[in-house]
């Protein structure tokens, strides 16, 4: 077929939008990454796109509500312009592929987590298909297909990279082992080659991504002998990488060992994200997390005592099936005696299929939202106590953007804590992707703000 030049020289514009975790956000990289290979551009704004992708998660019901919205605004845009493929893909889709297509008829592509980097291939069979009717691919139990795939990283300087996909820890609230599948580790040769094509491209940062990272290796071939430890040191020898981090650990498996790895190697940062959930060995049981608080402390004090200055950040779910006041003031108390850098804190949602709803009476969501709001409060001042303890000190900051604030520029970069932190710089020179030394003068709960150390750019 013969193409008029307006025809062949037509721009298609892709929108994607992202909901959910780190994996998730660097799914939608790969997403990009083969859909600029086919040509597409991408575009922010929804009215000119050819094709507009959710990439979703269905972690609690408050996002899906979200995205059922978003898929509604989509639906009727399509109206009017029904050339526009709909893709719905990711956790959702994995979980209610059937639901989404009676609830969004309008959608075209509905496919896994797995299948995101074969979306070229499903894209060119939908267009193919002069019915046009809706293509389903959801199968959380193929493989991993990410070095072959082109990605588009959304930063320069930090990567993010998964080592490993799915869950099979099955804890009694979670929906994620059900639509990410089970765990299965990528070699640690592919991971390193990785690392070093990142290295060569000038990023500065790596951040390992899975579910559970410590249970990285498990389920390779024994011979192999791979795990996340003996990963970790290999990646800490790969030049001009800077920094290393990972999300996210299991306490269940967070052993001394791994933290005397953190010790010793210097790339590694000292932040650990360890979510907590609970502070009631009670409900912890009920959530099947396999730690008791006994366990949780001891990881902390070996922590403190072997990585000083090591930053701590968690998840605490409030409102789990059967959790008393007694079970959440413990969670409180937990609070107060380990002082979390920072918290990610959720109200409970019912997950149909999880084991949770029959474990105990449902919280009223008044109860709930009280429980919320007072966690919040008091990690507020536990937050701002910490980062007002920097004030006065000079830390290394990775530069990692920056806007314009009258003659000077205003710059934003993280700690080796992964503390957020500001600072302006009135020289042309620009700092993005370095690593330079800030004077802390002022803290807020959620921010650092400092001076840059003249003469001390690294
Ligand atoms: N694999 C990671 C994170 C999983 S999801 C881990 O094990 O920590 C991120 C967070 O969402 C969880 O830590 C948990 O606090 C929260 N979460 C998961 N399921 C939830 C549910 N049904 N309701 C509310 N919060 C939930
Ligand atoms: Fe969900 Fe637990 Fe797996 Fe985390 S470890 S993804 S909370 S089942
Ligand atoms: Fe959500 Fe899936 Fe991540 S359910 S939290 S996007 S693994």
């Amino acid at each position: 077929m013969v193409l008029s030049t307006k025809e062949a020289t037509k721009t298609l514009f892709y929108h994607l939008e992202t909901f959910g975790c780190q994996m998730n956000v660097n799914d939608s990289e790969y997403l990009s990454g083969q859909l600029e290979e086919m040509g597409y551009v991408m575009t922010r704004d929804i009215n000119i796109a050819d094709l507009i992708i959710l990439n979703t998660c269905c972690v609690r019901a408050k996002v899906e509500q979200k995205i059922y919205s978003r898929a509604g605004i989509i639906s009727k845009i399509k109206k009017f312009k029904p050339y526009i493929i709909f893709g719905i893909c990711g956790c959702m889709a994995q979980k209610g592929k059937e639901m989404i297509k009676k609830r969004v008829p309008a959608v075209d592509l509905i496919f896994g987590p797995s299948q995101i980097t074969s979306v070229q291939k499903l894209l060119e069979n939908f267009k193919q298909n002069k019915r046009r009717k809706t293509t389903i691919l959801c199968d959380n139990k193929e493989s991993f297909q990410l070095a072959s795939t082109p990605i588009k990283h959304q930063s320069s300087i930090t990567a993010y990279l998964q080592i490993m996909k799915g869950c099979n820890n099955f804890c009694s609230y979670c929906i994620v082992p059900y639509v990410r599948g089970p765990e299965e580790s990528r070699p640690a040769e592919e991971i390193l080659l990785e690392i070093e094509s990142l290295a060569q491209k000038n990023f500065k940062e790596i951040m390992l991504l899975g579910q559970n990272v410590n249970s990285y290796g498990y389920d390779l071939n024994l011979k192999t002998k791979e795990n996340f430890l003996t990963l970790l040191s290999k990646v800490n020898n790969i030049k001009n990488i800077e920094r290393i981090r990972f999300i996210t650990s299991h306490p269940k498996d967070f052993n001394l060992d791994l933290v005397k790895v953190i010790e010793k190697h210097p790339k590694i940062c000292e932040h650990i994200h360890l979510p907590l959930q609970s502070g009631s060995d009670t409900i912890l049981k009920k959530m099947n997390r396999k730690y008791n608080m006994e366990q949780y402390y001891n990881i902390i004090n070996n922590i403190k005592e072997h990585i000083p200055g090591a930053s701590i950040s968690s998840d605490i779910m409030v409102g789990f099936p059967g959790e008393t006041e007694r079970d959440f003031e413990e969670t409180i108390q937990a609070l107060k005696n380990i002082g979390f850098d920072s918290v990610y804190s959720f109200i409970y949602s019912n997950r149909e299929g999880t084991l949770s709803p029959f474990l105990g009476k449902d919280v009223p969501l008044e109860t709930k939202k009280k429980r919320l709001w007072t966690l919040l409060d008091i990690q507020k001042d536990i937050a701002n106590q910490k980062n007002r303890y920097l004030i006065g000190e000079t830390v290394e900051i990775l530069v990692e953007s920056s806007s314009k604030k009258g003659i000077e520029k205003q710059y934003w970069g993280k700690t080796r804590t992964n503390k957020v932190a500001v600072f302006t710089y009135p020289y042309q020179e620009d700092l993005l992707g370095r690593l330079v030394n800030v004077k802390i003068q002022n803290a807020d709960a959620y921010t650092l703000y400092g001076e840059l150390i003249n003469g001390k750019l690294k």
